[in-house]
């Protein structure tokens, strides 16, 4: 989620930006038809999530929205309007079934368990000690649960203009402690805003993907992914590593030069993986979303259809293969959703962990 403009920039596709080595090109379609609720989510689509059956919702900022039959699966506690005090910018699955989302503006997750009433969520957890949250991840077994935030600012610091916490789900409510990756080990890891999050599993052990932009001048000079090794008995996120450089990888691979993405103010959002450890990316300054391997490094770039400025995605659909996409259309004003059919059979990562694909290695546990 960004609060300030960004131009879109249709620079990306020119001639020469097919010569792409080992990132190949694929196209997108439109979703209308397949979620046409998609249509009723205003300007401010935003934080994707998807259920057991593989049905895409995501938030209008006020509401967690069905896609494909416009139902309200979490109703927020008011509008997104200007001055608004809540505004959902996330939403989650959970392995259980359970819906949460996260008001980037109220410092609050709302939680509607499975079966109960979409109408009157409980709050899960609440802190003005979020610097939002922005979006949320959780890991397999449904115990932790991670959320990025920022505070935009016209220079970042690094450290400072980003945050990355975390939550034991399986704590009581009362003992729900807030945890935050303190400030030190961020500006090692060299994070600034973060923004889109995920968690991946790698032979039994976790990692949360975090993006990180910084602005200079009002300027966003760098995206990187910045990669942490979850603790496994106390859920912290550890050791930061930069795992990707978006810029120098799309110049690289002559996508797209660094100088160009810096013009458009390109910021990576929504992020989501699938088990065969691809991670997903929106690169919402442009019509595009990149698919990079994070254990091969290679890389495919997804030309969208009708999203023109994407800002979050996820796997769904019957087998929870398809890659869909929201963001606003061409003009601004409403939302559009395309899917990208990368084929390969991919599953989600939050689609197969809700249908207890993988292998269950301890009690309510389960690994890809
Ligand atoms: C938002 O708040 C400002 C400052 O309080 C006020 O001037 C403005 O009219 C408000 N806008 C809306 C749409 O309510
Ligand atoms: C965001 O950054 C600005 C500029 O450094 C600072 O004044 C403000 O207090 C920060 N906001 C939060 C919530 O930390
Ligand atoms: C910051 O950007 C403004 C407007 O683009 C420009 O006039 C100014 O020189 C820049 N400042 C620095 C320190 O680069």
């Amino acid at each position: 989620m960004r609060v300030t403009t960004t131009f879109l920039i249709s620079i990306l596709f020119t001639a020469t930006a097919y010569a792409s080595g080992k990132v190949t090109i694929v196209q997108a379609e439109d979703a209308s038809a397949l979620l046409p609720a998609g249509k009723k989510l205003g300007p401010k689509a935003e934080g994707c999530s998807v259920n057991a059956a593989g049905i895409i919702h995501a938030t209008d900022g006020s509401n967690i929205i069905n896609l494909r039959d416009g139902t309200v699966a979490l109703k927020g506690p008011g509008s997104a309007d200007v001055n608004a005090t809540s505004w959902l910018a996330s939403s989650r699955f959970l392995k259980n079934g359970d819906l949460i989302a996260g008001d980037a503006v109220g410092h609050k997750v709302f939680l509607v368990q499975k079966g109960q009433d979409p109408n009157s969520p409980q709050v899960l957890f609440q802190s003005d000690k979020f610097l939002q949250p922005n979006d949320m991840a959780v890991t397999g077994c449904g115990r932790y649960l991670y959320f990025s935030g920022m505070n935009y600012t016209s220079d970042s610091i690094a450290g400072e203009s980003g945050e990355l916490g975390w939550i034991d789900l399986w704590k009581a409510p009362v003992n729900r402690k807030l945890n935050k990756v303190s400030k030190q080990v961020l500006a090692d890891g060299k994070v600034y805003r973060s923004n889109g999050i995920e968690v991946i599993d790698k032979g039994g052990q976790e990692f949360v993907y975090l993006t990180s932009a910084q602005n200079v001048n009002d300027s966003v000079v760098s995206t990187q992914i910045i990669k942490f090794t979850i603790d496994k008995t106390t859920g912290e996120p550890k050791s930061p590593t930069v795992a990707l450089d978006i810029g120098k990888y799309l110049e690289e691979h002559e996508i797209l030069a660094q100088a160009d993405l810096i013009k458009a103010g390109m910021d990576p959002d929504g992020m989501r993986a699938d088990l065969a450890g691809n991670l997903y990316m929106t690169l919402n300054a442009f019509k595009a979303v990149l698919r990079w391997n994070t254990e091969t490094g290679e890389g495919v770039l997804a030309e969208l259809k009708t999203v023109f400025f994407p800002t979050n995605l996820e796997l769904g659909g019957q087998n929870g293969d398809e890659v869909y996409v929201v963001g606003k259309c061409e003009g601004n004003k409403v939302s559009c959703v395309d899917v990208i059919k990368f084929g390969g059979q991919n599953v989600g990562r939050a689609f197969a962990y809700q249908n207890g694909l993988g292998k269950k290695v301890k009690r309510g546990e389960w690994r890809a």
